[in-house]
């Protein structure tokens, strides 16, 4: 029997702009647009391998090597059924096309990094997923809108259908059709700015991001000055500072936005604590070292993870001087650096 298969891999990407609270939770419809920078796929990956046959008797789903449920699973089973809805409608326009939108498929993903303790997996494995099924299909859709499939699986997964600096517009319109992910730079217009990884610990999160925004949408008057008064602005000044490589410009907007983001949690009732002592450490010592000039940024996700954005030139001390602080046993058991190099390339073609 006649087995069809795709595998693909994507990046992850840290927002510098934070997406956090939906004003529609199926269609996974922000409350406000958000800005990220794609990582180097080199390093940190989903890869994705979906087969189909007419021999499958059910979808099925391997996340990490443990198979998953998928009907319980209500955002795969939308990135399914729009793009099987794609291929239906293009198999009923060409009888010449084999008849892939009707076979049950088996879906294998790992992540090459942590799995839920906010380094994005989430971004990367929707993405993934997505990209996957329309080589699968062979659907006719740019990476745009793919994005708009991606972003039902997970909102930051839209943003990881391209390479370089990813905004996510927001939209008006209650069907999505307008919230989509949108290139600012590729991923060679800023190849002096690296991004350092640092894993203070690998253990899944307590809240996830999905069940933590919520409840910021439901408890937290922050949140709501945040969205009308702060992040249309930040969005313009983020994308300048881009478009300029001004570095300290960047580097300030991306910490106050992290920094905000994290007191959003802390407002939200009962509060929510991603960071813990190590990252707050490592947030003083980036103040320390920016005391003469900002040359470093950090940012902090959904989790206690640090990602540190700086110029290629300062990466070198910036390692050195993190090593300095953990050391010995917080570095080797808990504490590791798992990548330099940011700026990113699009996703390979199948
Ligand atoms: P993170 O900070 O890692 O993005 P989230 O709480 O946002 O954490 O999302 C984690 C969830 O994303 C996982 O529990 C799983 O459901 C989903 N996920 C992660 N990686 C993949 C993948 N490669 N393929 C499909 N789904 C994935
Ligand atoms: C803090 O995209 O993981 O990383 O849409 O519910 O899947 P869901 O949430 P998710 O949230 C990401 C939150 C963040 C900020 C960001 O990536 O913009
Ligand atoms: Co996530």
């Amino acid at each position: 029997m006649t087995v069809f298969e795709a595998t693909c891999t994507a990046p992850v990407n840290i927002a510098v702009v934070k997406y956090w609270g939906k004003r529609d939770t199926s269609l996974i419809l922000p409350t406000n647009s958000s800005l990220s920078v794609t990582l180097n796929q080199d390093q940190l990956h989903s890869k994705t391998t979906i087969r189909a046959s007419a021999d499958f008797t059910s979808d099925r789903l391997w996340l990490n090597g443990i198979e998953e449920s998928i009907p319980s699973n209500n955002r795969l089973v939308a990135c399914l059924r729009e793009t099987r809805a794609l291929r239906t409608e293009m198999e009923a326009k060409d009888s010449a096309l084999p008849k892939l939108a009707q076979l049950n498929i088996h879906i294998c993903s790992e992540n090459n990094f942590p799995t839920a303790a906010g380094l994005a997996s989430s971004a990367s494995g929707y993405a993934c997923l997505v990209y996957t099924l329309s080589q699968l299909f062979q659907l006719p859709l740019d990476h745009s809108d793919l994005s708009i499939v991606a972003r039902q699986g997970s909102g930051s997964a839209c943003r990881s259908l391209f390479g370089g600096f990813v905004a996510w517009d927001m939209g008006e319109k209650a069907d999505g059709s307008d919230s989509k992910a949108v290139l600012i730079e590729d991923e060679k217009h800023w190849p002096d700015l690296q991004a350092l990884i640092c894993v203070v610990s690998d253990a899944k999160k307590g809240t996830s991001s999905t069940a933590g925004m919520q409840l910021t949408v439901k408890t937290s008057p922050l949140l709501q000055h945040r969205i009308k008064d702060v992040v249309p602005k930040r969005m313009e000044d983020m994308i300048a500072a881009i478009k300029e490589k001004d570095f300290p410009r960047f580097a300030e907007l991306t910490m106050r936005d992290s920094n905000q983001f994290h007191a959003v949690c802390l407002d939200t009732y009962p509060p929510i604590f991603y960071m813990n002592d190590i990252s707050r450490s490592i947030i003083r010592i980036i103040t320390e070292y920016n005391k003469d000039g900002v040359k470093a940024a950090y940012t902090f996700d959904a989790g206690p993870n640090a990602v540190i954005y700086a110029p290629k030139e300062n990466m070198a001390e910036i390692y050195a001087i993190l090593s300095h602080y953990f050391p010995g046993h917080v570095f080797d058991d808990s504490l590791s650096l798992l990548k330099d190099g940011a700026s990113v390339a699009a996703l390979p073609e199948n």
